[in-house]
């Protein structure tokens, strides 16, 4: 099948620098979304990739594209065509008339429509298809809405066959009361589509080529018309402002919301969770309100997030407590660890199993194996550290002389004082105690106390007395006044 993504109108509404299909629902832009729904729909034996009719803000657009493939093989498939003038969408679809397959269907999808399902789509196809390619029909996705305004309405016939689509302003005002509309979304006979294309006139009140002028042509010419609806109105709704980007992204979210509950994961309330990419649950797990997941998170059984948490790139295994307010990106956490509150753990941190770190600790390439501790006010990055160890409160690897980074290796059971620097590249011995303060510059040898520490001392001392202020003379505070009156004289 032959599938186009109009994307070249301007999205005026959104009042944007950015391109309209460019804006992101679920942190990834409108445009992927329906690109990833039509590979999908495509299949990976697909012959042609997904054409997208760029326009307003091409360059952007085919930069996006660029770098979609670049990550993501499935994207070189993808292809984009230049509509350098914005005529309407019959236009539009003329321009990607050149790279489409006329033995087989096209399916025209709207950029700025990023919700439709591959379920809601196969249906259409279906729908579509003939025995052999020049029996196919003319598939509409339509949709009955209580306030139809500004949509394109379907005009049927007595007995009830579509008999053309009417623009919103071309319609006289008892065409105006059908509530059934056209979404934009069809699928046409290809051989067909190329005649009808370049018949059509600008000849209507917007003076544009309109795709809907085909469905009177497929009529004449007796091509059945076949129409069908998507199970949920979300999916055939466009974004054009920003209002209506919000709405539909607490739509989205709160339709992944209901499959993580119905997967046995609790939500302390489902409208106040936001996932920008994948979320893999195991059972029992709770999510307090407010946490965002981005890109491909998984939470292992049992693992509860309190409130507020950023979760990035991340795997959370078993029975794992993530504290409020904790930012995750790029980290392995092993069962049964304490995370946070307000703990950050960077890319490359990799915890054991039953690793309590806590608030106001920065954790950064870093692994650390079971049962070590850091609760308090730490940084440890570009690390080894071993089992058992405690890493006491302020503690600090320096790991960056200013050009290069070194690494601190911490061994198993080792002691760690509050408030120690450990200079990297530096290694502490299996079992060592570290005195706090210390600021360690050389190895530290295996079950000894190593301490660097000024030597404490007491002295006999008197702290200094607060002075009384001399009491101002007459003369002085005459002074003052005079001064005083002068600064306002001269503002
Ligand atoms: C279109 C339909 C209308 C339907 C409505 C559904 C036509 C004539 N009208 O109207 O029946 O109810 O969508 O939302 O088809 N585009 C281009 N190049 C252009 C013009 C548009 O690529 O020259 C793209 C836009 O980026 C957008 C899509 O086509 O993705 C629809 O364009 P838009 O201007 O929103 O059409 P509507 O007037 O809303
Ligand atoms: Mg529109």
């Amino acid at each position: 099948m032959n599938i186009v993504i109009l994307a070249a109108g301007q999205g005026k509404r959104m009042k944007s620098a950015l391109p309209k299909v460019l804006q992101t629902l679920a942190g990834k832009p409108l445009l992927q979304h329906v690109l990833d729904t039509a590979l999908d729909l495509a299949g990976k034996s697909a012959k042609t990739g997904p054409i997208v009719v760029v326009g307003h803000g091409a360059a952007d657009v085919k930069h996006f594209l660029q770098i979609a493939s670049e990550q993501d093989a499935r994207f070189c498939k993808v292809s984009a065509v230049l509509q350098a003038e914005q005529k309407g969408t019959g236009h539009a679809l003329l321009q990607a008339l050149p790279r489409l397959d006329v033995s087989e269907p096209t399916l025209v999808l709207y950029g700025d429509v990023p919700l439709t399902s591959k379920k809601t789509l196969t249906k259409l196809a279906k729908l579509a298809d003939g025995v052999r390619s020049q029996d196919a029909a003319l598939a509409l996705l339509t949709q009955n809405l209580i306030n139809p305004t500004g949509y394109g309405r379907i005009v049927r016939d007595i007995d009830g066959s579509v008999k053309e689509i009417v623009e919103e302003k071309d319609a006289t005002s008892e065409q105006k009361r059908i509530q059934e509309i056209n979404t934009g979304i069809m699928v046409l006979p290809t051989h067909s589509l190329k005649k009808w294309l370049k018949a059509l006139r600008a000849s209507n009140a917007q003076g544009e080529y309109y795709l809907t002028d085909v469905i009177a042509m497929a009529v004449k010419d007796g091509v059945p018309i076949r129409t069908t609806q998507a199970d949920a109105e979300y999916e055939t709704v466009g974004v054009n402002s920003r209002d209506q980007l919000a709405a539909l992204e607490r739509v989205h979210q709160l339709k992944q919301a209901n499959i993580l509950m119905e997967a046995g994961v609790s939500l302390a309330d489902p409208a106040r969770i936001d996932i920008r990419g994948t979320l893999e649950c195991g059972a029992d797990v709770f999510i307090d309100v407010g946490c965002v997941f981005e890109g491909c998170v998984t939470l292992a059984t049992g693992t509860k997030v309190g409130p507020y948490c950023i979760i990035r790139n991340s795997i959370i295994g078993k029975g794992v407590t993530i504290h409020p307010y904790s930012h995750i990106d790029g980290a392995q956490v092993g069962a049964s660890s304490l995370i946070g509150p307000y703990a950050r753990l960077r890319p490359g941190a990799d915890l054991a199993n039953d690793v309590h770190i806590g608030n106001f600790v920065e954790v950064k390439n870093s692994r650390i194996a079971a049962n070590s501790k850091a609760n308090h006010l730490s940084y440890v990055g570009d690390s080894i550290v071993g089992s058992r160890v405690n890493i006491g409160a302020g503690t600090i690897t320096c790991n960056y002389d200013g050009v290069n980074k070194h690494q601190t290796i911490i061994e198993d059971d080792v002691f760690i004082g509050s408030d120690t620097q450990l200079v990297a590249p530096v290694r502490v011995g299996r079992g060592a105690t570290l005195g706090a303060g210390t600021t360690l510059t050389k190895d530290a040898p295996p079950n000894q106390l190593t301490v660097s520490r000024a030597k404490q001392i007491s002295l006999q001392w008197q702290r200094p007395v607060k002075q009384e202020k001399k009491p101002a003379t007459k003369k002085a505070a005459t002074k003052k006044v005079a001064t005083q009156k002068s600064i306002k004289a001269k503002k």
